[in-house]
């Protein structure tokens, strides 16, 4: 598909013409990937950010966060918990850093779930920018993947949404690190932004291609009462953004074709069972919080953020309940790496 037909896609207005897209992204989901939904349990480890993103909830100039380091022991609970049920991958996230206590401490991490898992649970990482030497190390200790969202592929909307400290160039040169080191790079972007438009949206998909992505974890943007962005949306039209995300799950799965997609958090924040609708949309991934329930309130990126009040049992019963409901199936024990990855090593 091009830029025009992309556009066309995400411009969609007739239910009809909306389900026969996700139809045809899901023919290529069932081909491309299968319809097997791979399970990565996330740990937000700390909320703590050296950073200012206009959008999120725990930029560091929100003064009404409680901030909070998990130690690696809780860590490491948590982490047990994820191998035991079988999910075969860990995601770890956190407020970005780069002090050398909090890459020193990483660096342990990675170590130490390595050696509670027999190297068999696949770590991603999903901790900002950093330097070419800081991923080699984390990628050489035994991470094989990291999630570093562009947010939008367009560098003016880029300067709109973040401090003029935060380079658009920056973290696409970061992107490019992680793909010569040898990670499955993931990216992605939010949906819905203030001042995004269609346009950005089809070239956002067409950025993906471009850098020849193995991951996408994208979501609809949702305001937060404590960020600058929050008085720029007027009315926030919960099922315009939803649709919206959908739309552009679709349109990468059928552009992108081999990628691991994830239906994510976000999109449940906006309806429950949202994450079912990214399956059927074409997502093949779902990544449920593990973070300890007296630390998951605290990291808010955006309102409503759902699960709050959920064990992570219970929240896991649902996802197999929703699975099972649309006639797919959980993969467990395994990595449930982009196929697209292996490819492109092979070239
Ligand atoms: N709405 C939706 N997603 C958000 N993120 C941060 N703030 C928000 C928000 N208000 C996303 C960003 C970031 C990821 C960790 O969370 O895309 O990369
Ligand atoms: Fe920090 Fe990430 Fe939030 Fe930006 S989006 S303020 S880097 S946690």
């Amino acid at each position: 598909m091009n830029y025009k037909e992309i556009k066309e896609i995400l411009s969609l207005e007739k239910t009809t013409d909306i389900e026969k897209l996700f139809n045809q992204a899901y023919t290529v989901k069932k081909e491309y990937v299968g319809l097997k939904v791979h399970m990565r349990g996330i740990i937000e480890f700390s909320n703590i950010c050296d950073k200012n993103c206009y959008y999120c909830g725990i930029r560091k100039d929100n003064k009404n966060v409680k901030r909070f380091f998990m130690t690696k022991k809780e860590i490491l609970n948590a982490t047990k918990w994820i191998y035991e049920k079988g999910f075969g991958s860990i995601v770890l996230q956190s407020g970005e850093r780069t002090n050398k206590e909090f890459i020193k401490f990483v660096d342990d991490l990675i170590k130490e779930i390595k050696k509670l898992s027999n190297d068999k649970l696949g770590i991603t990482l999903s901790l900002g920018e950093q330097t070419k030497d800081t991923y080699k190390k984390w990628f050489d200790l035994g991470a094989h993947r990291y999630l570093l969202r562009i947010e939008t592929s367009n560098p003016e909307l880029y300067e709109k949404l973040h401090p003029s400290s935060h380079k658009f160039a920056e973290r696409v040169k970061c992107l490019e690190y992680l793909r010569e080191i040898g990670y499955q790079v993931g990216t992605g972007v939010m949906i819905g932004l203030p001042y995004q438009t269609i346009d950005d949206l089809a070239n956002d998909v067409l950025f993906f291609k471009k850098m020849d992505i193995d991951m996408i974890g994208m979501g609809p943007y949702v305001t937060h009462k404590d960020t600058p962005l929050y008085n720029v949306v007027k009315i926030f039209d919960k099922e315009k953004q939803l649709l919206l995300a959908l739309k552009m799950i679709a349109a990468t799965r059928i552009v992108l074709k081999d990628i691991n997609i994830a239906s994510t958090t976000a999109i449940e924040a906006l309806q429950e069972g949202g994450r079912k609708g990214g399956l059927k949309a074409g997502a093949n991934i779902i990544m449920p919080i593990v973070t300890p329930e007296n630390y998951r309130r605290y990291y808010n990126l955006y309102e409503n953020k759902p699960g709050i009040d959920m064990d992570e049992e219970k929240t896991f019963n649902e996802i197999k309940n929703d699975v099972k409901e649309i006639g797919e199936e959980i993969c467990l024990n395994k990595w449930g790496d982009s196929p697209h990855y292996f490819k492109r090593i092979k070239k």
